[in-house]
């Protein structure tokens, strides 16, 4: 897994995650590092800053919810502040016409330049007169591009009411993650999920290899093929018959990490689980139940409500099926509409989990508030929402 500097750069208390989809990655790395996460911050939309006390460095490769992760190195009281730890540890890598970027997040164009003047003032005076500043489009250098090596990465973002500044450490390798979307056997649909989100929902079932994962609404199998990747289980749902088919083709294709085939996909309704399952238990669901009609124009809140009403009972069955159908201490992942409406207002489905003996997954000192909506990916006008319940105990 690509850590662009030595892990052991992850021995700190404070480590900043540029987040690819907003809480719901710093979720995801709650739940995926466990009780290591102390603290979680969220200085801007874009960077969190989780406190943590022994990072699991292994754990951290399992991530995708990010772009990249970096040590908290330095921070900084004002924009042209001394910076010396991080030049140092800078200098210690560079090599005289190295290249180094800085990548800003949320950071304003004179704070920018302030923070590379002195950072390449400070690498001038430990004598790296030649190092080359790389300024990416936008003042972000791209998870690719650092992966790549084109440039040590450092992360800026304001914090406590100053900057928090450190090196790219670790990146995932979404490389083979994109091909799985774009290179599939299957009819694409604009709006299917992405790779990267599907993958970040099956990490938040938090299973291991060889367990079993549901997704009782399967359609061509996007949330499978990331389980498959990772060694689990699979079983799918579906009450479209060429759905079902494109998911086991997608499947196949795919080869999958475990040793026997490894799924089974049926044509069924995921309101009749037990049925389904013939009173088996699965160790996880996840989930996207219907994403709704494609909107060409925001609707009125009215029509959203109504559009809402009329899936509202196909979730909470759905819902109330899949709490029968898991192992205790085993979660449920299920993503909800968000229809944003030319009124402004923004219409969802609640789904009360009580009802049905669920609660509201809450890792650790962290609170989430539920839906977690989705920043940074969203289909025209619909927005994702994200549940995640486990059983009362
Ligand atoms: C939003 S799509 C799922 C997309 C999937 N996450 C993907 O990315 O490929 C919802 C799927 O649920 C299926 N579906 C609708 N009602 C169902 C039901 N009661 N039981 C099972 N499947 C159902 C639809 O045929 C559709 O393929």
């Amino acid at each position: 897994m690509p850590f662009i500097l030595p892990s052991s750069l992850l021995q700190t208390d404070e480590v900043a995650l540029v987040l690819a989809f907003g809480k719901l990655s710093v979720l995801e790395a709650c739940s995926v590092l466990g009780r290591s996460v102390q603290r979680a911050e969220a200085p801007t939309e874009r960077v969190s800053v989780l406190h943590v006390d022994h990072l699991p460095r292994d754990r951290v490769t399992e991530l995708s919810g990010v772009h990249k992760i970096a040590p908290v190195t330095a921070e900084l009281d004002s924009s042209s502040g001394p910076m010396d730890e991080l030049v140092g540890l800078m200098a210690s890598y560079l090599e005289e016409k190295s290249n180094f970027s800085l990548s800003g997040y949320d950071i304003g164009e004179d704070d920018y330049e302030d923070l590379v003047r002195s950072m390449l003032d400070g690498l001038r005076e430990r004598g790296l007169r030649k190092v080359r500043l790389l300024r990416p489009k936008g003042n972000e250098l791209l998870s690719e591009r650092v992966l790549s090596r084109e440039a040590f990465d450092v992360v800026a973002f304001p914090y406590h009411d100053g900057f928090g500044l450190g090196p790219t450490v670790w990146v995932p390798d979404s490389a083979t993650m994109r091909q799985r979307g774009t290179r599939k056997p299957i009819p694409h649909s604009d709006i299917a999920m992405s790779p990267r989100l599907a993958r970040t929902l099956v990490n938040l079932a938090g299973l291991g290899p060889g367990q079993t994962i549901l997704d009782p609404f399967c359609g061509s199998g996007t949330i499978l093929i990331e389980a498959y990747a990772k060694s689990l289980r699979c079983l799918g749902l579906d009450s479209r018959a060429s759905r079902v088919q494109e998911t086991r083709e997608y499947l196949r294709w795919s080869g999958g990490g475990v040793s026997d085939k490894g799924y089974d996909i049926r044509k069924g309704d995921a309101r009749e689980l037990s049925r389904m399952l013939r009173g088996t238990k699965v160790d996880a669901v996840v989930t996207e139940p219907l994403l709704l009609p494609r909107l060409d124009a925001r609707p009125k809140t009215s029509t959203a409500r109504a559009m809402i009403e009329e899936s509202a009972s196909v979730y909470n069955d759905a819902l109330a099926s899949m709490a029968e159908s898991i192992h205790s201490e085993c979660r449920i992942v299920v993503v909800v509409p968000v229809i944003q409406t030319m009124d402004g207002d923004e219409v969802s489905i609640t789904l009360d989990g009580r009802r049905v003996g669920l609660r509201l997954y809450q890792p650790g000192p962290v609170g989430f508030e539920y839906p977690i909506r989705l920043s940074f990916e969203s289909t025209r006008w619909v927005r994702r929402g994200v549940y995640v319940f486990e059983p009362r105990s």
